[in-house]
């Protein structure tokens, strides 16, 4: 079942175009990667979808419900998180302080305590070390703290933008690892950019190569980083 569904989606910024008519699928309880290099409109996609920018045209649905000019709190309450690029962790807040600003606009205080819970059993780190300040956490564990916080609203799908950045190879793999458990647990689905294709080889799911604002190819990720088709999309041989 189509989850989320992006059909022609242009975004601008002042005179520069970082989305030209893109149009994306994402099925529910898959992984989608969206890679493509440094420019190619990869975050911008993630903040239309997160309701951050607003496409001057084009089409946003999730979850049955048009979404595209709506507000970013309301997109979150129907069960959309995003975990943006460079991992905003409040350094000056305790783990769980920051874990609590995922919560976002839910009212009931028994739903949040029982968020929480479920993020601390997914991340027995983060409850160990629950009132120490976020900002002593090594760069994996604030990646794992920020996903934590993405996962305190209970959403359907969690976009990442960029999880391995700066990270270690090892780190990074124990950050996909957590995060496939979480979707096979839970049925999560997960959308993941990440500007090299490797991790997508890696890990497997579908993948969209985003190359100037628009799907350039699109397939299936382990068979994608196999063939040519792919460096040539990504530095766009061909085109001229
Ligand atoms: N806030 C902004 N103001 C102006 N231009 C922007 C802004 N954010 C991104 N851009 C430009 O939009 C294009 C797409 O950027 P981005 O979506 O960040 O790409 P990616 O995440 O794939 O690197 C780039 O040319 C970038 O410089
Ligand atoms: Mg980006």
């Amino acid at each position: 079942m189509t989850l989320l569904s992006i059909e022609n989606i242009s975004v601008r910024y002042g005179k520069l175009t970082a989305l030209r008519r893109a149009s994306i699928t994402v099925n529910e309880g898959e992984t989608l990667f969206v890679t493509g290099p440094n420019g190619a409109g990869k975050s911008t996609l993630l903040k239309a979808i997160a309701g951050v920018v607003t496409p001057r045209e084009g089409f946003i649905r999730f979850n049955g419900a048009h979404i595209a000019g709506k507000a970013p709190e309301d997109i979150a309450r129907m069960g959309f998180s995003m975990v943006p690029e460079g991992r905003e962790v409040f350094g000056g807040l305790t783990i769980e302080e920051n874990l609590r600003l995922g919560t976002g606009m839910r009212a009931d205080k028994d739903q949040a305590a029982r968020d929480l819970e479920q993020v601390y059993a997914v991340f027995p780190m983060l409850k160990d070390r629950k009132d120490a300040q976020a900002g002593v956490l090594s760069g994996g564990q604030q990646q794992m703290l920020v996903i934590g916080r993405a996962l305190m609203a209970s959403p359907k799908l969690i976009a990442i933008d960029e999880p391995s950045l700066g990270l270690a190879p090892k780190v990074t793999d124990d950050v996909y690892a957590t995060l496939l458990k979480l979707r096979d647990s839970r049925g999560l689905t997960l959308l993941i950019v990440e500007q090299s294709a490797t991790r997508a080889g890696l890990t497997g799911g579908r993948m969209v190569l985003m190359r100037a604002g628009q799907v350039a190819l699109e397939g299936d990720a382990r068979q994608l980083v196999k063939g040519d088709a792919l460096r040539q999309a990504y530095f766009g041989y061909g085109d001229h």
